[in-house]
């Protein structure tokens, strides 16, 4: 067999054995065995770089960097869902597309609605060449790359050669990658995702490819368009489904066709319950008619499609006790309450807490410290307390009453007048330093990989740390005295700081936490003044002269700087040694794509040394660390890969062959 004739012939092994892992959910092959195909495929592709393929399995994460989003023109508008809440409901729309079809009997498909969101892909000649967000429902974002890094989604279909075909569906995060995902965030101190909606949303529109790639998003896919005046895919929507999953698309399996409207509600009481067994989010029923010429005859309003409905589960509820109402301080001093529950089971996890958002909205709702109380889960992970149960109230329970000082020093709250919310405004508050140094530390931060949570509570509470710079005059033997520390932890912990004192000018300015200046504006400050020192000598007025950078960030800057504490603070960490240039200038910030992600790599690479590999890491703004933890963000398994890899994978960490781990270097 010709190189070329076996490189095809992998090629549609590969596809063939992800199809049935990704979409039929029933890999027949080992994992090793599967490695083996990729990298046979990997290595003819080498000796032969003319045999390479845009569609190649190697090339998901190849190509160019992703540098923003064009805007795309859906081929037909991407149309929303009616929503209908009760059964009533379903029965007055059978009763309306009875009447506009103009006959009694319409058979319906129900399926599961996917928590996630809409995506089409174009297909010419069976070959995947755009992705597109819903966006606007006309214009969408083109997010192709992205989609590319999918391995649900077939690069090729199978069976389908028409010159242009749009498929629908949507793009979700199964729940275990949801909650993998969150683990990683509340390690490196990033907030969490309310959702696995927001976590897929977040995720197709990065703009760092290996991030979509080792997140696990996955593909259902329900509707096909094809341009005005070509002859459509098949008669009925039963018809379609399985003709797309011939294509090699992945369709949720649990869709029924139902003969009239009761079955479709019997349907969808079952559901209702079962779904809590579904490895992904759903948050309804869509109803869709099943024959696509009443479809034609039915139309759409401009909104929505007279022939489909979404029927939305009842949000899950129950009641439990309220114990108490604590308040948490944020690392600006925010003043937050929050409920303490009686713990119960809601939605098939147990719950504890819920949101309170501020205090006028405790008042104006009149919820009470030992009140009875409805709690609701919607999509989100923390539930709300829906209302009291003011039936169960005994007779003089107290009103809750905000405190009057912060429950960790003791300074009295203030609370501008056009605000609500209540602030500490003492900047040495121990609770308020916590969650400082936590993000000064954060992956997007100074990135000082070790220093969380629980090793941040320490070195405040034993006097250690005061303020930032006092991170950087920390002693080993100190350090290793700490719970749970020791000599080898504390010479890690000191070694990541040290490394820290190289960061970018703008993970700096970002760690320095100064109000309302997230990444996006510490990187354009950064851009705009090139070095720290021009940028503390610089006016309000000179601030909002950089581009992205607005009047309300440039005036808390200004501020900043201005306060005598923090000028001293900022003094000592540049003593301390620690970077005030900016090195990435401009478009080299694009330049950057691994930045925030840590590499462990395992085994013997075949086509380059371990140093080359972490040189070439390092370049493009990513760590390299020697051991696998939850902070891991990609393992880089070679040949004979041991431990680190078995520790990997009970930790769920995202794995790259070599092959997919020199596609992503490549990229620049
Ligand atoms: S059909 C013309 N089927 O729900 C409308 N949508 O709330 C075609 N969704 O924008 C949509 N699962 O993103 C359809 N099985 C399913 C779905 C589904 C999730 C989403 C879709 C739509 C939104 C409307």
């Amino acid at each position: 067999m010709t190189p070329a004739a076996r490189a095809t012939a992998l090629r549609q092994q590969i596809a063939q054995h992800d199809y049935r892992y990704y979409v039929l959910d029933d890999p027949t092959v080992a994992d090793a065995e599967y490695d083996a195909l990729v990298a046979e495929l990997v290595a003819i592709e080498r000796a032969h770089p003319d045999l390479v393929t845009p569609d190649s399995p190697t090339q998901r994460v190849g190509g160019q960097p992703v540098t923003g989003f064009a805007t795309v023109e859906h081929l037909l508008p991407m149309l929303s869902l009616d929503n209908s809440y009760d059964e009533a409901a379903l029965v007055e729309f059978d009763d309306r597309v009875r009447r506009g079809a103009g006959t009694a009997d319409v058979a319906y498909v129900a399926e599961l609605k996917i928590d996630g969101l809409s995506i089409a892909l174009t297909y010419e000649y069976g070959r995947l060449v755009r992705g597109a967000t819903r966006g606007d429902g006309t214009l969408g974002e083109d997010v192709t790359a992205n989609v590319r890094a999918i391995r649900a989604v077939p690069l090729v279909l199978t069976g389908d050669r028409r010159p242009l075909v749009e498929v629908r569906g949507e793009v979700y995060l199964p729940k275990p990658a949801f909650e993998a995902i969150n683990r990683e965030r509340e390690a490196a101190g990033e907030p969490l995702f309310a959702n696995p909606r927001n976590a897929a949303a977040g995720t197709i529109r990065t703009l760092d490819r290996a991030t979509v790639a080792g997140r696990g998003l996955r593909a259902y896919f329900y509707q096909v368009v094809v341009p005005p005046g070509l002859p459509g895919v098949a008669p009925t929507h039963a018809d379609l489904l399985p003709t797309l999953a011939t294509w090699g698309l992945p369709v949720e399996r649990h869709w029924r066709r139902c003969g009239s409207i009761d079955d479709v509600m019997a349907f969808c009481r079952e559901w209702a319950e079962a779904r809590r067994t579904l490895p992904f989010e759903t948050d309804g029923v869509v109803i869709k008619v099943d024959d696509l010429a009443v479809r034609e005859t039915l139309g759409a309003t401009a909104k929505f499609p007279r022939w489909a409905t979404a029927f939305k589960f009842p949000a899950e509820q129950a009641t439990t006790r309220l114990l108490r109402i604590e308040v948490n301080v944020g690392r600006t001093g925010a003043v937050t309450p929050f409920a303490v529950l009686e713990p119960v089971r809601l939605g098939g996890t147990t719950v504890q807490m819920a949101t309170l958002h501020n205090d006028q909205e405790i008042q104006r709702r009149d919820i009470r410290p030992g009140d009875r109380v409805l709690v609701e889960k919607g999509g989100d992970i923390i539930p709300k307390i829906v209302k009291p149960i003011l039936a169960d109230r005994p007779a003089d329970l107290p009103a809750w009453v905000m405190p009057a000082a912060c429950p960790s020093c003791g300074s009295a709250l203030v609370r501008p007048e056009e605000e609500v919310v209540w602030r500490c405004e003492n900047a040495s508050c121990p609770a308020r330093l916590r969650r400082s140094l936590e993000h000064f530390a954060s992956r997007r931060a100074m990135n000082i990989e070790g220093l969380g949570e629980s090793l941040v509570d320490q070195l405040v509470t034993t006097g250690l740390v005061g303020d930032y710079a006092d991170v950087y005059a920390l002693d080993a033997a100190r350090v290793a005295a700490l719970d749970r520390m020791g000599p080898k932890s504390a010479a890690n912990l000191i070694a990541e700081i040290d490394r820290s004192r190289a960061a970018d000018l703008w993970r700096l300015l970002h760690a320095l936490g100064i109000r309302h200046v997230g990444e996006g504006s510490a990187r354009a400050l950064a851009r705009g003044f090139g070095s720290l020192a021009p940028l503390r000598a610089a006016s309000g007025e000179a601030i909002e002269t950089v581009p992205d950078i607005g009047p309300i960030v440039a005036r808390s800057v200004r501020s900043f700087f201005d306060e005598p504490r923090n000028g001293r603070v900022v003094d000592r960490l540049v003593a301390a040694g620690v970077n005030t240039e900016a090195r990435e200038a401009g478009a080299a910030a694009a330049a950057q794509p691994l930045a925030g992600l840590t590499f462990v790599i395992t085994g013997t690479l075949d086509t380059m040394s371990r140093e080359e590999a972490a040189a070439a890491i390092e370049r493009l703004g990513g760590k390299v660390s020697t051991s696998v933890s939850r902070k891991t963000s990609r393992l880089v398994v070679g040949r004979e890969a041991g431990s680190k890899l078995e520790k990997a994978r009970t930790l769920g960490v995202a794995e790259l062959d070599e092959a997919a781990f020199r596609a992503l270097i490549m990229q620049e």
